[in-house]
Order: structure tokens, then C-alpha cells, then sequence
């Protein structure tokens, strides 16, 4: 299939009560690991990259790479451009062949958010490519993105439809408690303000920081309205740990197809679990 829009995944998955997974890759290895967990569960799937990685691998060889996995694949998959915080490299994405690009203006005053977002919309829209916005503030360490926990500011839903109106996103990142990184204490979330910011907002929300939620919590957030997860920690730790793993068993193995299929392997079974958990699973 080539190359989709994620918006219409995500009306689908609002209107049908699941949540579709952004998973976080880094190279094409995580790639192909997130495609083909897609289409071993027949789900709907966007893969998403940091800027950490478009500086890594340059937007022509991510939508070369996601263009080529996506074309052979039965499955709708999305490219997405996680927290784009440079407007140059948002620029790039948009013309460059992805489907859809995060504006995070976030650090800024409610104002000046509004504004850059409202500038990333009209170029995107006039190239069919969607855009995730975020109001209120997520904590947590996102590749070069990093927010201390006393810095959250989470997100109203006055604000959030305010927000919405005057910027025309597409998709909206709600600041609930839930943050990048792995937890080291309980999140505290208000899940009941994702209810609402759900119920009152035109468009789909999204939940950052998935990576360290008890299965349990990540049900109540899809229950709760969230049409998009992201997960980027949890694929790095599954990736690195299965190479050490490997390593560890074959200390004088030297097959490096052998080591990388392994943590593949591991990284599809994660990717899949994650899928079944957000009701994705068999939606494609
Ligand atoms: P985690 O790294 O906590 O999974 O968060 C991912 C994320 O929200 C990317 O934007």
C-alpha cells in the first residue's frame, strides 16, 4: 500500500473505540520491525521519527526507507515527524513525502503556539499532510527534547478547543501525566481530563509517553478516548537489551545477520503486544 494520511486511521479509531500505535524508529532494522508487527496483527500503523533521528538519517533516506516497507506492505502506514521543534526540518518533512508532522510549540506562550502552529497547518494542508499539535506541556526526555517533571503543564479542555479552533490541527497532544522516558515514580494522570478534552474536542487526541504504562492504565486511556499512542523508549530498551541478550548467550557467535534478526524477532513480539493492548489489532 502506498503511503498514508493518518488522519482517517485516527477518525477511525476515535469512532471505534481503539487506538493506533506511533511507534519510534531509528534505523531500518526498528523499521521493519514495526511494519511487520503491523501486518502480523493486521493494524493500522504510524511510525514515527525524532529529530534526533532525522538529523541520524536525513529526511530523504527516512521516507525512502518508510516508503519502501510501506509500498509492500497490505497494511495503512503513516510517517509521522515526532516533535518537530525547527521549522526548516518540518519544511523538509512536509515536502520531503511524509504524511504527517508534529509542531511542537509547547515551550512557547499559549499566543506564539497558536501562531507557529497555524503557519505549520496552511503548508501542510496545502500538501495533504496532517499535523499533531500540543498545548499544555509533557515532561520526560525525548531524544533532545527534555522537560523536568515540575515543568508539566497539563492541558485544559478550554484551552485545548481554543487551541484547535484558531490552528486547524488535525490531531491534538494532551498533557495528562503521562511522560517521555521510563517512569521513575507512579505517573499521576487525570485520565478524567482526557475524557473530557476527548468528548469536547473535534479532533483526535493524542497521549504521549506510553513507554512504562501498566497495560491496565494504557486500556483506560484508549477507554478514556486516546486515538494515538506514542511509544519510543520501550523500542529502544526491547532493541538494545535483545542485541546484549544475543550477545551475551553467543559470545563467540560472529553472524551479525543472526543478532539482528534476534532483536527483530523480540521487537515484533513487543510492538504486536503493544497493538493488541490498544484494540488496533485485526482493524486493518
Ligand atoms: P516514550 O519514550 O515514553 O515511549 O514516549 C514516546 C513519545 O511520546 C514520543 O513523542
Amino acid at each position: 500500500m502506498p503511503f498514508v494520511n493518518p488522519l482517517r486511521m485516527l477518525q477511525d479509531a476515535r469512532s471505534g473505540g481503539y487506538c493506533i500505535g506511533a511507534f519510534n524508529l531509528v534505523d531500518f532494522l526498528t523499521l521493519r520491525a514495526i511494519v511487520e508487527a503491523a501486518e502480523a496483527q493486521r493494524s493500522p500503523v504510524i511510525l514515527q521519527t525524532s529529530s534526533a533521528s532525522v538529523k541520524q538519517l536525513g529526511i530523504k533516506a527516512l521516507v525512502a526507507m518508510a516508503r519502501l516497507a510501506a509500498g509492500e506492505s497490505p497494511v495503512p502506514v503513516a510517517l509521522h515527524l515526532d516533535h518537530g521543534t525547527d521549522r526548516a526540518v518540518i519544511r523538509e518533512a512536509i515536502q520531503g513525502g511524509y504524511t504527517a508532522v508534529m509542531i511542537d510549540g509547547s515551550k512557547y506562550p499559549l499566543e506564539e503556539n497558536i501562531a507557529r502552529t497555524r503557519d505549520v497547518v496552511q503548508e501542510a494542508h496545502a500538501h495533504g499532510v496532517a499535523v499533531e499539535g500540543e498545548v499544555g506541556i509533557v515532561a520526560g526526555v525525548e531524544d533532545d527534547i527534555v522537560v523536568r517533571q515540575d515543568a508539566a503543564i497539563y492541558t485544559t479542555p478550554e484551552e485545548a478547543l481554543e487551541f484547535h479552533r484558531r490552528t486547524g490541527v488535525d490531531f491534538l497532544a494532551a498533557a495528562i501525566g503521562t511522560a517521555h522516558g521510563f517512569y521513575k515514580v507512579q505517573p499521576k494522570l487525570d485520565i478524567d481530563t482526557l475524557r473530557k478534552l476527548a468528548a469536547a474536542n473535534p479532533c483526535p487526541m493524542v497521549v504521549h509517553g506510553g513507554t512504562g504504562l501498566p497495560l491496565d492504565v494504557v486500556r483506560e486511556l484508549v477507554r478514556a478516548g486516546a486515538a494515538k499512542m506514542n511509544v519510543s523508549t520501550q523500542i529502544k530498551q526491547t532493541y538494545i537489551d535483545g542485541l546484549h541478550g544475543y550477545i551475551e548467550a553467543h559470545r563467540t557467535e560472529y553472524n551479525p545477520i543472526k543478532l539482528l534478526d534476534h532483536a527483530r524477532r523480540e521487537l515484533v513480539a513487543m510492538i504486536g503486544e503493544y497493538m493488541q493492548v490498544l484494540g488496533s489489532a485485526g482493524k486493518a
